[in-house]
């Protein structure tokens, strides 16, 4: 392999220009030529690649977002599509890509390596969602995570002073992970993930319960997954002794620097990448586990869903009340 290409797909994370700064820059210690691709798969299709400098990607450590730019590609889906991004690919000698995204953007990668055996795929985990099975964190989760934490002492404080009940509805898709470890950290007061059952009358009897015991406020946290923070609070409204608000952080959480943890994960993943396809690695998905850099077929992301953790689970439960 002497020519690769990197890309981001998919919603963005901080951490993925991390991710993209250091797999070029170990591959341009490697001799390779680095390209890379605006917008995902479409620029795959569409032709926007361009060759990478070191200066592309200086300076871009500790940025949000992606330099790369990002978009979800509906065309990716039909092969002739993919097809013609190949072709884009092979006339410049592309023969390795890094693509950084969620399990949507695995899928892409699949198929591609699948219908076009020259051309080596490697899948990063770049999503806030936490989500993709094969490995304890993906780039951008820990940096998200750190948002939900901020707002909610935000929250707390006028939440106290005016003795209400704020729900803080998250994002995640269909993934509770970034409430269950908000809740965790952050000290909230309930907690609604699709994956587990919690009983709106329950929650309505422990507000009213703490009220009585003086304290004089909640948190609760709702993952996006459940539904909307409104419409449970609407049906809680009446139940409860105390007034009701709700917040819904949105993409604020997919912004900002990259926490430490995030950009040692993407600086390792980034050039763990790299250094596979070099050793002809290809239709792989890297992830880290117990803190060990790991890897597994791609479609392992999205054939195994990736479980919430039972014992972090009842402990949100327990200290939540
Ligand atoms: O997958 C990342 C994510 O931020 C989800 O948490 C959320 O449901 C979705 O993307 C939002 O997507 P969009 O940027 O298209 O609004």
């Amino acid at each position: 392999v002497k020519n690769i290409a990197i890309l981001t797909s998919g919603g963005d994370s901080p951490g993925m220009n991390t991710a993209v700064r250091a797999a070029a820059k170990f591959a341009f210690d490697k001799g390779l030529t680095v390209f890379g691709i605006r917008r995902g798969y479409a620029g795959m299709v569409n032709d926007d690649i361009y060759e990478m400098e070191p200066k592309d990607v200086s300076g871009i450590i500790d940025r949000g977002g992606t330099t790369l730019l990002t978009a979800r590609c509906l065309e990716f889906h039909e092969a002739k599509y993919r097809a013609q991004a190949a072709a884009n690919l092979r006339k410049r000698n592309i023969e390795g890509v890094v693509v950084i995204g969620g399990d949507g953007s695995y899928r892409g990668a699949n198929y591609l390596s699948l219908e076009h055996p020259d051309i080596k795929v490697i899948g990063i985990p770049g999503t806030i969602d936490n989500d993709i099975a094969g490995t304890d964190y993906t780039i951008g989760f820990d940096t998200a995570l750190n948002t939900v934490l901020e707002a909610m002492s935000k929250l707390r404080d006028t939440a106290t002073s005016h003795e209400r009940t704020y729900f803080l509805e998250v994002m995640g898709r269909d993934s509770g992970e970034l409430a269950l470890y908000s809740c965790l950290a952050g000290g909230g007061d309930g907690l609604f993930i699709p994956e587990k059952e919690f009983a709106l009358d329950d929650l309505a009897d422990l507000v009213n319960t703490r009220r009585q015991k003086g304290k004089l406020s909640d948190l609760v946290l709702v993952s996006e997954g459940v539904g909307s923070a409104a419409e449970i609070a609407s049906k809680l409204k009446n139940k409860i002794h105390s007034s009701v608000r709700v917040t819904i952080l949105g993409h604020v959480q997919r912004g900002g620097a990259p926490s430490a943890l995030d950009r040692l994960l993407a600086t390792k993943m980034g050039a763990y990448g790299v250094k596979r396809l070099l050793e002809g690695a290809s239709g792989i998905m890297i992830g880290i586990e117990s803190n060990e850099l790991t890897e597994y077929p791609i479609g392992y992301a999205w054939e195994n869903k990736k479980k919430i953790n039972d014992n972090d689970y009842e402990l949100a439960m327990i200290l939540s009340k």
